[in-house]
């Protein structure tokens, strides 16, 4: 009998027509700022229901193009939830704009509206000119609330997305996706392989405002200007008949090189092809996982669910009672990694990242520092089983037992 695989917390779902999708662009001619480029910008804007899509080479490039885009700077500062990965903060540090860290919800790690409120209650630094809702592990918090409260105080709100490709929400009668941007300027993307579309690295951004999008192709690509209605120097892009010079371009102003090539284009096309059914397949494992995890709560709980979202779980996290259980959460994890179950923690809170630290010292956001406390990533990828799950929620009953609690 051999055993069983090891379940990895998340994974990449890699199938023959992905592969050839990317060979096909490996014996074309273009190997980046091709036709594939377009082609994943296209069928992702189609996907998500916004008019603007623009792809960048990782959901970070995504989130400080945002960033630049609005133009952010010194003296700016921007709301950003402690419990995401580290990039949602860091994109407010790469143009030079300070942070003001905002608390989740212990039972949904999710940042609410009434967060992001008393963060900019107490935001002291500059004035609070963003705002980037995390949409943590797949699930969102009403974005048309957050619509609202940037409205009154007249911020921008940058949705990062990276974990929720595929997740709808309500608003009264109507279902959106998130990506759509009807509740903010701009969505990022990150197609990273544990994602729930893989891309090597990519990312994406999307957009309603047509305006924004040409400054995100401009950023993405060092800076440089190409449309002739935009050039400042009139003299040097103009030939004597008043034709533009065929050569000409201008740098208003530097941005960096954040292009993604065909090559990885191609795989995400192909992948975003299949949104649909992996989809499903996460929402059908995160249901089972919540079916088969009931009886161990309260010392075991699924997240707690958002209404009027429905998710594509991007990860599925456990919140455990560490201290109940009698185990701590590094000991669960390796006697979990024994039994084959991989797991992962998202996230230490960023506000106490020693980096952040240092700059904004000592910061009490309660509710990240409890969720932190009890937060357990566990097995979740396209391809899993049923049996699959099961094994994780038996590895996870062993431990409850293990603890005399079962
Ligand atoms: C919430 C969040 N924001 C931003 C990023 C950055 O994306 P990438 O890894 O593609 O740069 C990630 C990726 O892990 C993420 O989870």
């Amino acid at each position: 009998m051999t055993a069983a695989p090891f379940l990895p917390y998340g994974r990449q779902s890699i199938d023959d027509d992905d592969i050839a999708a990317v060979a096909a662009v490996l014996r074309s001619d273009w190997l980046t700022t091709g036709p594939a480029v377009e082609k994943f910008e296209a069928s992702l804007a189609a996907a998500v229901d916004a008019p603007h899509a623009i792809v960048c080479n990782s959901g970070t490039a995504a989130l400080h193009l945002a960033a630049l885009a609005i133009g952010l700077g010194p003296g700016d500062v921007v709301l950003v939830p402690s419990i995401t990965f580290m990039a949602s903060a860091n994109a407010a540090r790469y143009v030079g704009a300070d942070v003001e860290f905002v608390d989740v919800d212990w039972a949904t790690g999710l940042s609410l509206p009434h967060h992001f409120e008393a963060a900019f209650a107490r935001a002291r630094k500059g004035r609070v000119r963003a705002a980037i809702p995390v949409h943590y592990a797949g699930q969102c918090a009403a974005p048309e609330e957050m619509a609202k409260i940037a409205a009154a105080r007249d911020f921008t709100v940058i949705e990062d997305a990276c974990h929720a490709l595929g997740t709808r929400y309500g608003v009264g009668n109507e279902t959106n996706f998130v990506g759509s941007a009807r509740h903010s300027a701009m969505c990022a993307f990150s197609f990273h392989p544990v994602k729930t579309i893989a891309m090597g690295e990519g990312g994406a951004i999307t957009t309603r405002d047509g305006a924004l999008a040409e400054r995100l192709r401009r950023y993405r690509s060092h800076g440089i200007e190409r449309r002739a209605e935009n050039f400042e120097d009139r003299a040097a892009a103009l030939a004597a008949d008043g034709s533009v010079n065929p050569w000409y371009h201008e740098l208003p102003d530097p941005g960096f090189n954040y292009r993604a090539s065909d090559i990885n284009c191609a795989l995400a096309t192909s992948q975003l092809s299949k949104l649909a059914r992996y989809a499903a397949e996460r929402r059908r494992l995160g249901e089972l996982y919540e079916r088969l995890l009931a009886p161990l709560a309260p010392l075991i709980r699924p997240l707690a669910r958002v209404s009027a979202c429905d998710p594509v779980w991007h990860l599925y996290v456990a919140r455990i009672d560490f201290p109940a259980l009698g185990i701590d959460r590094a000991a669960a994890m390796t006697a979990l990694k024994k039994a084959g179950v991989g797991t992962q923690v998202h996230y230490v809170p960023v506000h106490r990242q020693p980096y952040y630290r240092r700059l904004y010292g000592q910061i009490e956001l309660p509710g990240a520092d409890a969720f932190y406390d009890s937060c357990l990533t566990l097995p979740l990828f396209v391809g899993m089983n049923d049996g699959d799950v099961e094994r994780v929620v038996a590895a996870l009953a062993g431990l409850v037992r293990q603890a005399g609690r079962g």
